[in-house]
Order: structure tokens, then C-alpha cells, then sequence
């Protein structure tokens, strides 16, 4: 039975892409650019699912939506930071918006409760990976013009391994009404 690496995103929409692509963009000198098509807030990472426990999956993201109060919200992205141990220039919230963290806390406990064994224990932290395989940090910090998102829906989406790199399809999609 096949398996395929999922996980749980907030998917941008172009406008908010092309904001986000010109960040990574411009710290692009320091390693390895993200490509703009693949540009993404993760919320829960599940790794390799066998394809009959997808509608578990899709079960969770359910009661997940069901669980959001207020629906659709801004996330406001405004530090450039250099992740060290995971060589990673990321961009990312001062605060986490509470819907969001209702959302990643409502998937993370409907997967938990079919049977889905999550390795994440941390505190979420919302960011978007711009830049991978970075030595070094930028010289100085650098402050840039707030990305503001209005997200309206998360995704789940699916990762595969290709010519080009990762590549990432949106499987599904939830609105957050
Ligand atoms: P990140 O770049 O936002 O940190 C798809 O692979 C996405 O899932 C990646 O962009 C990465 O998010 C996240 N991811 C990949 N492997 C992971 C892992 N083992 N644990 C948690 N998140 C992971």
C-alpha cells in the first residue's frame, strides 16, 4: 500500500507568495533559496502515511475546523531569524494569532486520538523556512516590512521528492469561516 509524506500547512495565497519569495530572495547569498512555489507555514508535520489511514486524516482536519473560533485571522510575519543547529533563515511571528494555535492544537489532538503518534512535543512557533543549508546568520538584523496574511484556510499537503527538489501538491483545503 503506498504511502505518502503529508502534512498540515497554511498555503499563501500569490500575493502574500510573491512577499515571501522576495524575502527569501534577498537573503538568498547566505544558501540555498526556497523556491516561491513552495513557500509554506507548516502546522503539524505527519511524515510517511499509509494511504487507508488518510481519511483519518482528513477525519482530524474536520474536528480541527469545527474547533476554530472566529475563523479567518491575520498573521503578521515580521523577524528575519538564523535558526543555528537547523542552518535555516526563517521568517517569523512575534506572536503566534490564538486562532492559529487552536487550529495546530486541534489537528495535533485529532490525529493523536486516531492513532497518529506526532514527534512534535515543542512549543509551535510559527515561521515560514526561506532560506535552507545556512552557515552563517545575516551580518546585522534585519528589520523588513511586516508580511501581513490574511489566512482564510489551512491545507494539507503532500511532499514529494523530485527532479527539482521537494515538490508539494495541496491534497486538501479547510476554510476558516
Ligand atoms: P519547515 O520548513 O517549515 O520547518 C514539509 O516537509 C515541511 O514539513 C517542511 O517545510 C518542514 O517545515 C516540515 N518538516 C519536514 N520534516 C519535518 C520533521 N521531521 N519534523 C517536523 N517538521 C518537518
Amino acid at each position: 500500500m503506498k504511502n505518502r509524506r503529508l502534512f498540515f500547512a497554511l498555503w499563501p495565497t500569490d500575493a502574500v507568495r510573491a512577499q515571501l519569495a522576495a524575502e527569501a530572495q534577498a537573503h538568498a547569498a547566505l544558501g540555498r533559496a526556497i523556491p516561491a512555489r513552495n513557500l509554506h507555514v507548516t502546522a503539524v508535520f505527519l511524515g510517511a502515511v499509509p494511504e487507508e489511514r488518510r481519511a483519518r486524516v482528513q477525519e482530524s482536519a474536520q474536528s480541527a475546523q469545527k474547533l476554530t473560533f472566529g475563523g479567518k485571522f491575520m498573521l503578521h510575519l515580521e523577524h528575519i531569524e538564523f535558526w543555528r543547529r537547523s542552518h535555516l533563515i526563517c521568517l517569523t511571528a512575534e506572536r503566534a494569532p490564538p486562532e492559529l494555535l487552536s487550529i495546530v492544537d486541534g489537528l495535533r489532538a485529532g490525529l493523536r486520538e486516531r492513532g497518529f503518534e506526532l514527534r512534535e512535543h515543542e512549543t509551535f512557533r510559527p515561521h515560514v523556512t526561506l532560506v535552507r543549508d545556512v552557515a552563517r546568520g545575516p551580518a546585522a538584523a534585519s528589520g523588513i516590512a511586516p508580511v501581513q496574511w490574511l489566512v482564510e484556510s489551512f491545507a494539507l499537503v503532500e511532499s514529494q521528492v523530485g527532479q527539482r527538489g521537494s515538490e508539494y501538491t495541496v491534497l486538501d483545503r479547510w476554510l476558516l469561516t
